[in-house]
C-alpha cells in the first residue's frame, strides 16, 4: 500500500488512520508476527488494550518494523475496574509497548458503578494534558453515558469505539456521534456479519473483491474507523487491500439497509 491511508482529524490535531488493526486474541508469538505482518501490509494504526495481554508484543513488532513512531497510531485501553489505578495502568501500558505515549486511550466499557465513569474520564483528561496520550475516548458506551461525560468536563469524548457492522449499521446513532464531534469506531467487522449475504457477494463480485473487503469499504466510505483482526498472513494482507474500488451511493444504500 504505498498511498497515503485516509484519516479522520481528532481534537488537537491528530489524525487518525480509518484502518486499523485489531489484535484481541492475538498474543505471544502469533501476535508479534500478526502485527509486524499488519505493518508490512500498510497498516498504520494498531489497536491493543491492557485486557488483551499482548502490549509487548505489540510494541516490538512496532519498533521492529522500522516505521517512524509518528507514522503509526497506536491504541491502548483501561479496564474499568482499574478505577483510582488509572495513572499507574496508562504507565504499565507504556512500559509494556516501550513507548513515551500513545495515540488514543479509551475506557474499555462503562465502569459497573456509574457514578465511577466521571471520575475515570478526569483521569483520562489528565492523562492527555501530561502528553501521555494524544487522544482520549471510550468505548462501548451509550449516547447518554457520553452525554454525561461531556455535561460534567465539557470536553467530548474523541472517538467511542463500539461493535458495529452492516448488521448492526443505525443511522441515528451514527448522527448522534456526529453531532457530537465524537469519531465512530466500528468493532468486529465480521463476527457480526454474515460473509456469504447475498448482497454482499454481488457488490463484492461487481468489483471483483471479496465480501469481507466490501464491508471494510462500507465503513471507510462511511467515515467509520475500522479494526478487522487477523492472524493469517493472506486475509491480513487482503484486510488492507481496500483502497483500488469504491462503492455507489447505491450500493451503500444497499448495505446499509441490511441493518434492518
Ligand atoms: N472495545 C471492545 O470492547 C472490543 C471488543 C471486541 C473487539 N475489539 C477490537 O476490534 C478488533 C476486531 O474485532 P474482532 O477481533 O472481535 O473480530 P473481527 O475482526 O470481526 O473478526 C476476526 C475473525 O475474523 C477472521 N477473519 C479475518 N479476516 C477475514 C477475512 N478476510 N475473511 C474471513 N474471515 C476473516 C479472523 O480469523 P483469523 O485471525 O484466523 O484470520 C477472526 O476469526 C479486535 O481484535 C479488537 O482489537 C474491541
Amino acid at each position: 500500500m504505498d498511498h497515503d491511508q485516509p484519516t479522520v482529524l481528532l481534537p488537537g490535531d491528530v489524525r487518525m488512520p480509518l484502518l486499523g488493526f485489531g489484535t484481541w486474541q492475538a498474543t505471544g508469538q502469533a501476535g508479534y508476527d500478526a502485527v509486524l505482518a499488519a505493518l508490512d501490509a500498510g497498516y498504520r494504526h494498531i489497536d491493543t488494550a491492557t485486557m488483551y495481554g499482548n502490549e509487548e508484543e505489540v510494541g516490538r513488532a512496532v519498533k521492529e518494523s522500522g516505521l517512524r513512531r509518528e507514522d503509526v497510531f497506536v491504541t491502548t485501553k483501561l479496564p474499568p475496574e482499574r478505577v483510582g489505578r488509572e495513572r499507574e495502568t496508562i504507565e504499565a501500558s507504556l512500559r509494556a509497548l516501550g513507548l513515551e505515549y500513545v495515540d488514543l486511550w479509551l475506557i474499555h466499557w462503562p465502569p459497573s458503578a456509574p457514578s465511577d465513569s466521571i471520575p475515570m474520564w478526569r483521569e483520562l483528561l489528565a492523562a492527555r494534558d501530561e502528553n501521555l496520550t494524544r487522544a482520549v475516548g471510550v468505548s462501548n458506551y451509550s449516547t447518554a453515558q457520553m452525554d454525561e461525560l461531556i455535561q460534567a468536563t465539557e470536553e467530548n469524548p474523541a472517538v467511542n469505539q463500539i461493535r458495529w457492522g452492516p448488521s448492526l449499521y443505525d443511522r441515528q446513532r451514527h448522527a448522534e456521534h456526529r453531532d457530537r464531534g465524537i469519531v465512530l469506531e466500528g468493532y468486529s467487522p465480521f463476527k457480526t456479519t454474515d460473509l456469504s449475504d447475498p448482497v454482499l457477494v454481488r457488490i463484492a463480485a461487481a468489483h471483483d473483491v471479496s465480501p469481507a473487503q466490501v464491508v471494510l469499504r462500507w465503513h471507510i466510505d462511511h467515515e467509520i474507523v475500522v479494526i478487522p483482526k487477523s492472524v493469517t498472513p493472506d486475509r491480513i494482507r487482503a484486510n488492507a487491500d481496500v483502497w483500488d474500488f469504491s462503492l455507489t451511493a447505491e450500493e451503500m444504500r444497499d448495505i446499509d439497509a441490511l441493518g434492518g
